[in-house]
């Protein structure tokens, strides 16, 4: 109550100040302002404002100075250290091959069906294809059922990968421990997983946020913080996986690096992977022959064109992690769902084409009517360019998804919208922003309660270091923002309730710098989140 006391009259403190102030602005709407039994209104920023009697006024001025000029939430003033972010060195720790010749490296594990019955594994070897049969059981010393899977292999430039394994493993019981063994001779591995529950309404489970990761030794914090915690049970992974894009002509040993830098998280909880810009990895400047040769030399279309600079998108992305796309009728592997526990989790694509007609568009057209909220209470959408973003950064470059799409997770119910791509955290209260047609000129978000909560963790810790410029004032749906690293946690307890937090690096596991509890959307709609 305290807190409403504090922000209802801080929004009448802003308006205030802006009454007095010797502004042109402040003259410009002066004719627009008067004197009521209420009060003074007056105009500005598209609203009328009503400014409070003397007492009032005495009380604002005071509590202006106590909580600043702001219309929305929280802007912590937390401040964290002030140092650069680096990548970690090519010899680092967290990048040792393992030993053993053509050991399988780069292991990790995403979710391979609708359900949880099955388990994509993938690893690389380096030194020749090996073996791609996945041995896997839940005696770890009896290793009785196998899968076969296949390999693949890119050249990106001037790199050319490993053999990229990937084995589907099907048929597994639920919420049971598998041990799992790769490679051949003496350079065999082996790792285990605890398979997802069977799918119900009232099922527990708790979810990893990771955004933006990279491999920085900020990166390194995140995953160790993430890891510290001894519940989390799958990583929502939010796009922006390794940053080779970032050296020069893309170098992929990154890719390798990354890999082997998260395999010890990845290899024992499935990760859910969402696609960021720094998978795109479109480069058509790394051609290696000028225009003109082909011209000059003959030569044919086929050889000419893979001679031209990197213009698949999303080379090394597809070829190394694999998502069970198929599996929810999608076409292709930048957008897909999948059910785990309670939750379904729709992944989309912000990066693959959205507008009406195209494939992606008619996919999640026919998906959201599908979900069943008595099944999967929980509604989870993952996305990498966020909708709701009041950093100085990425500014509304989620705005045109947005438009296509919000008024469909108003309509479905969606509990949360996980983005990364802005280097910080931030949360929302439950707005929308749908009124608007091009005449009417309503564009200012609303608190909404069938709106999902707009959370924002592109903070894993990756080189290009922290978004740090926040927009001024801090909007009404803005609740809270941070600029610092760390990870956030979704634990849902229920068909009802879930628990939010969210944790910056510079603190330990138990401290949340951010939290709130979840009241889900189809079930319970009493909550609030909204204050704007
Ligand atoms: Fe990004």
């Amino acid at each position: 109550m305290l807190l409403l006391l504090l922000r209802a009259a801080s929004a009448r403190a802003y308006s205030t100040v802006f009454f007095l102030s010797p502004s042109a602005s402040y003259l410009t709407r002066w004719p627009v302002a008067w004197r009521t039994g209420e009060g003074v209104i007056d105009w500005q920023m598209g609203r009328w404002r009503q400014a409070p009697r003397p007492l009032g006024l005495l009380l604002a001025a005071i509590l202006v100075g106590i909580v600043g000029r702001c219309d929305g939430g929280i802007s912590s003033a937390y401040v964290r250290k002030a140092e650069k972010t680096i990548d970690m060195p090519l010899d680092s720790d967290v990048f040792r091959v393992p030993p053993g010749y053509n050991a399988p490296q780069q292991v990790h594990i995403t979710q391979g069906d609708l359900d949880g019955t099955a388990m994509i594994i993938s690893w690389v070897t380096e030194d020749e294809p090996g073996s791609s049969e996945v041995l896997y059981g839940t005696d770890e010393n009896n290793l009785d059922l196998s899968a076969e899977g296949i390999y693949t292999r890119y050249k990106f430039y001037n790199y050319t990968s490993g053999y990229i394994h990937h084995c589907t493993i099907s048929n597994l019981k639920h919420d049971t421990k598998y041990y799992y063994a790769i490679g051949i001779g003496d350079a065999i591995r082996k790792f285990w997983f605890i398979s997802p529950p069977e799918v119900g309404p009232d099922v527990p489970y708790t979810f990893g946020l990771i955004g933006d990761l990279g491999q920085s030794y900020d990166s390194n914090i995140t995953l160790a913080h993430y890891e510290s915690n001894p519940n989390a049970q799958a990583v929502l992974f939010l796009g922006d996986l390794s940053y080779a894009d970032k050296y020069p002509y893309h170098d992929n040993v990154r890719w390798d690096t990354w890999g082997r830098f998260v395999e010890r998280n990845a290899a024992y909880q499935p990760w859910i992977w969402t696609a960021g810009n720094h998978e795109i990895d479109y480069a058509p400047e790394l051609s290696i022959i000028h225009q003109s040769f082909q011209g000059e030399t003959g030569i044919d279309d086929t050889l000419y064109q893979s001679l031209q600079g990197e213009t698949i998108q999303f080379k090394p992305y597809t070829h190394r992690y694999w998502t069970p796309f198929e599996s929810s009728g999608s076409t292709e592997p930048y957008w897909y769902s999948i059910k785990m526990a309670s939750a379904h989790i729709i992944v989309v694509a912000s990066y693959s084409a959205y507008g009406r007609y195209s494939p992606q568009f008619k996919w999640l057209e026919a998906e959201l009517p599908k979900v069943n909220r008595s099944l999967t209470p929980w509604l989870i959408v993952l996305m990498h360019a966020p909708w709701y973003n009041s950093y100085n950064y990425h500014y509304m470059e989620g705005e045109s998804m947005r438009v296509m799409y919000e008024s469909w997770f108003l309509k479905y119910k969606v509990d949360v919208v996980f983005a990364g791509h802005v280097h910080a955290y931030e949360r929302s209260y439950r707005v929308s922003n749908i009124a608007y047609n091009i005449v009417n000129g309503k564009c200012d978000p609303v608190p909404d309660e069938s709106a999902p909560v707009y959370i924002t963790v592109g903070d894993g810790g990756n080189l290009e270091g922290l978004a740090t410029n926040m927009t001024q004032p801090q909007p009404s749906y803005s609740a809270f923002r941070e600029s610092s690293f760390g990870h956030a946690i979704f634990e849902i307890k229920n068909r009802t309730h879930a628990y939010y937090t969210w944790h910056r690096n510079d603190d330990g596991n138990a401290v949340a710098a951010d939290s709130m509890w979840f009241y889900n959307r189809y079930w319970q709609t009493a909550e609030t989140t909204s204050a704007v």
